[in-house]
């Protein structure tokens, strides 16, 4: 194996079109990307459509009450079949009324059965690999893709302890954050608090102890843990007698673009990005809460973060992104503290080597196969 890079991550992974080309080919195509919360398909029959990498897809709740995902394309003649989200018994394509059963299986369709030999079941949508992970919905176009537990061990667990209720967790807000900066830059900003003492006051006074902060791998999760402020010096009120897990602040991490974040009295917001384009990211910031009901605290909190945390780190990645499109960057040496803590980027130099596999695999396989033409 050889030794971990020290330096950060060349300019155009950041910045070259056709390195996001390889990527939206090749990682986000065999990798968990968050679809959508389960408790927006409650009812047999609910859908959403969303797209993801390009392709058209939606999950739905079928009459055995599980969650299916299908690329939204008819068999017939590629017509779209959904649109938005809602409720149907049957999904039946607009263009020619081809209907299929909420399993995916062809059930009927105008004048099918004069074709001679027509054999309907073997006509059926195509299925999308899918999980559950604490009432999130994750898909992998990958059929072949290893089960989320075994790209971040210990996770799911971890998650169900630290949010007691998440089986009853609604979205109560998303918010939709654009950044002029490549998906990478704003992860990796994610994913260090060696900035967080000089640009995230609030964050580093209120709510965690940076001397404490620190980060490490667990699979393909980077997982985040500190200590919190002293109650008086929380920026507000928790029980901390409600669980074990109540005075606690935790963030998962998951490889490539989605965090669970936890924080104290079990309140849990999430971060996804989407890539739009090399230098375009959308950030979602959940936040969920028992029955989607909003409570001060959760108000106040989601205020509070997209006024201070937020608002300082689009500052910080737009301004990066500026930079990596400099003649004069040279990628500078990571601080890599064999001790971890949070003035460390350890974390940093996992991800970049994850982000450099992802690519540069890809770009070797491109290579050969131009070589056979
Ligand atoms: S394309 Fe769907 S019924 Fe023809
Ligand atoms: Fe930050």
């Amino acid at each position: 194996m050889s030794p971990p890079h020290t330096h950060a991550l060349d300019a155009r992974y950041y910045t070259d079109p056709e390195l996001f080309e390889i990527e939206s080919r090749g990682l986000f195509s065999r990798s968990w990307q968050f679809a959508c919360h389960a408790s927006q398909l409650a009812e047999i029959g609910d859908y959403v459509t969303f797209a993801l990498n390009g392709e058209n897809l939606f999950c739905i709740r079928d009459r055995s009450g599980d969650i299916k995902t299908y690329y939204n394309v008819c068999q017939h003649r590629a017509h779209e079949l959904l649109r938005d989200a809602g409720n149907t018994k049957l999904i039946v394509c607009p263009y020619h009324a081809w209907t299929y059963e909420l399993s995916g299986q062809l059930r009927s369709g105008p004048n099918i059965t004069a074709v001679p030999g027509f054999d309907r079941s073997k006509v059926c949508l195509s299925e999308v690999r899918l999980e559950e992970f604490c009432g999130f919905v994750f898909v992998n176009l990958d059929p072949q893709a290893e089960p989320m537990e075994t790209w971040f061990p210990g996770v799911r667990d971890e998650v169900s302890a630290f949010v007691p209720d998440h089986g009853h967790l609604k979205p109560v807000q998303w918010v939709e954050i654009a950044e002029r900066c490549n998906w990478k830059v704003s992860v990796e900003n994610y994913s260090e608090c060696y900035h967080c003492r000089l640009n995230h006051q609030t964050f580093s006074t209120g709510v965690v102890r940076p001397e404490t902060y620190d980060i490490q791998p667990q699979g393909h999760c980077l997982r985040h843990t500190t200590e919190c402020q002293n109650l008086d010096q929380m920026s507000y009120p928790i029980d901390l007698d409600a669980n074990p897990h109540a005075g606690h602040y935790s963030s998962w991490f998951l490889w490539p673009m989605f965090s669970f974040q936890v924080y104290p009295g079990n309140i849990l917001n999430t971060y996804h990005w989407r890539a739009v384009d090399v230098d375009h990211v959308v950030v979602w910031r959940g936040w969920y809460a028992v029955d989607g009901m909003s409570s001060k605290v959760l108000a106040d909190l989601a205020q509070q973060d997209r006024q201070t945390t937020v608002a300082e780190d689009i500052d910080l990645v737009e301004s990066v992104q500026r930079g990596l499109r400099s003649r004069g960057y040279r990628p500078g040496p990571l601080v890599v503290d064999p001790a971890g803590g949070v003035n460390s980027e350890h974390s940093v130099q996992m991800l970049q080597q994850w982000m450099r596999d992802a690519v540069d695999k890809d770009s070797n396989i491109n290579r050969q196969k131009r070589r056979k033409l």
